[in-house]
């Protein structure tokens, strides 16, 4: 079978980077049709937190779909969806502890939008430049991190107001590098401008940003700046959303990537790893804040399905039961500072960031600093011909974002680096 013959009954939207078509996967890797085996530094865009198919997974959608397949979490409910939600409100921070279950990031993202309009009674909503929040057009509205994501889609949700990402990396017009200090005062000086200017605190319903950014280049803000955030959301009124669907969920090292700030939003929204490769996302809310979202004012036929939450059920034993947290830190320590060594070895990398497993470099024209998307193709290139499959980020397509699986081995990790060495060397 080749991926060709099958190619125009596909739509083109969908922008793939491979024709690669895969059989089967175990693991760290993934093996195509022809049995050439790829060390597989995607996992599905940083969803297998586990791997591929841990045996866990399999067993519980295993067992599950022998069960009771679905019956619609509308109308019935299931033990594991259950106990998923509490389990979830456990591990929640603060007293985010009520659980409205859906099937994939944008629409948890567009479910928290009518969740703090609703709440609030308020019409506007800020998000960042530089962020990415998904394709339905709720969540279209509020992606800054490419203007490709919006071109043909205007008008969009009408009241997003944009802020700029406190990155300390690219701060400011010039794209300059900032203390955090700097960035955090000039990013709180940007909001505050908004708020003179252009939209009344008290009509904004949310401020919505990932605590890490994730497509827009594995960006990790100022704690101060989260902090400062948490601070102006409590004077107006305002609801804080924290998009965790890419740094939730054990990514940097801690269950919810907040819990590096010690800020807690009024709103999360998850996704990708929850459900170990299964579609299945959630908004985790107060139960105070949730309980104005009345019955019938959201919904979903697939949302809480109760073959996802088995095996999310499985994917919060084996973090236990495998210590996930711990190797993530751990291995994720390890990774960055032979990442560092790499960036001492190569100016082609102007940085290195992140936390915990979720790491990126970025590429850059040693001359001036400047973006080099460039850089950064030729060394995908190079990893595809040598059986490693990775992927970009940044707003100007020059990252290197590293999504291993969070139970990744430290002589994996030395197999992705030897490849990354000499594709580097390479160029
Ligand atoms: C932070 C963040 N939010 C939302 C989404 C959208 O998720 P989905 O593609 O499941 O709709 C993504 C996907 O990459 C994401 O990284």
């Amino acid at each position: 079978m080749k991926f060709a013959d099958y190619k125009p009954y596909l739509s083109p939207a969908l922008a793939k980077t491979t024709d690669l078509v895969m059989d089967s996967a175990k693991g760290f890797y993934i093996t195509d049709l022809n049995g050439d085996k790829y060390i597989d530094l995607v996992q599905g865009i940083a969803v297998n937190a586990l791997g591929h198919c841990h045996p866990n997974i399999v067993k519980a959608i295993q067992d599950q779909a022998a069960k009771l397949i679905d019956a619609s979490f509308n109308l019935v409910s299931y033990p594991t969806t259950l106990e998923l939600a509490k389990r979830i409100s456990e591990l929640a921070p603060g007293d985010l502890s009520t659980v409205f279950f859906s099937n994939g990031g944008s629409e948890a993202n567009d479910g928290a939008i009518k969740l703090a309009k609703a709440v609030t009674g308020r019409p506007c909503i800020i998000a960042y430049r530089g962020s990415f929040h998904g394709r339905s057009i709720g969540a279209t509205s509020i992606t800054g991190s490419n203007s490709k994501y919006r071109k043909h889609y205007e008008p969009l949700m009408g009241g997003v107001y944009f802020a700029p990402y406190p990155n300390p990396y690219r701060w400011g017009t010039s794209g300059e590098a900032a203390s955090e200090e700097v960035t955090t005062r000039e990013a709180l000086n940007e909001l505050q401008i908004m708020f003179d200017q252009l939209v009344y605190p008290e009509d904004v319903a949310a401020i919505i940003i990932e605590p890490v950014l994730g497509e827009g280049g594995y960006v990790v803000p100022p704690k101060a700046y989260l902090e400062a955030l948490r601070g102006i959301c409590d004077k107006y009124g305002i609801l804080l959303i924290f998009d965790e669907i890419q740094s939730g969920y054990g990514r940097t090292g801690k269950m919810f990537a907040s819990e590096h700030f010690g800020v807690v939003p009024d709103v999360m929204t998850l996704g990708k790893a929850i459900a170990g490769g299964l579609p299945m996302s959630a908004i985790v809310s107060t139960e105070e804040i949730m309980s104005k979202w009345l019955p019938g004012m959201h919904g979903t036929t697939f949302g809480g399905h109760p073959v996802c939450a088995a095996a999310a059920l499985a994917v919060l034993d084996t973090f236990k039961e495998e210590n996930i947290l711990e190797n993530c830190t751990k291995v994720g320590e390890y990774l960055k500072s032979r990442l560092f060594e790499l960036k001492e070895k190569y100016p082609v990398i102007g940085d290195v960031r992140g936390l915990g497993l979720m790491l990126a470099m970025e590429f850059i024209n040693p001359e001036d600093r400047s973006p080099n998307a460039e850089a950064f193709n030729k060394v995908r290139q190079y990893c595809l011909d040598n059986k490693m499959l990775i992927l970009g980020c940044g707003v100007y397509g020059n990252g290197f974002r590293i999504a291993t699986p969070l139970n990744v081995t430290k002589d994996e990790v030395d197999q992705v680096l030897s490849i990354v060495d000499k594709a580097l060397a390479a160029l």
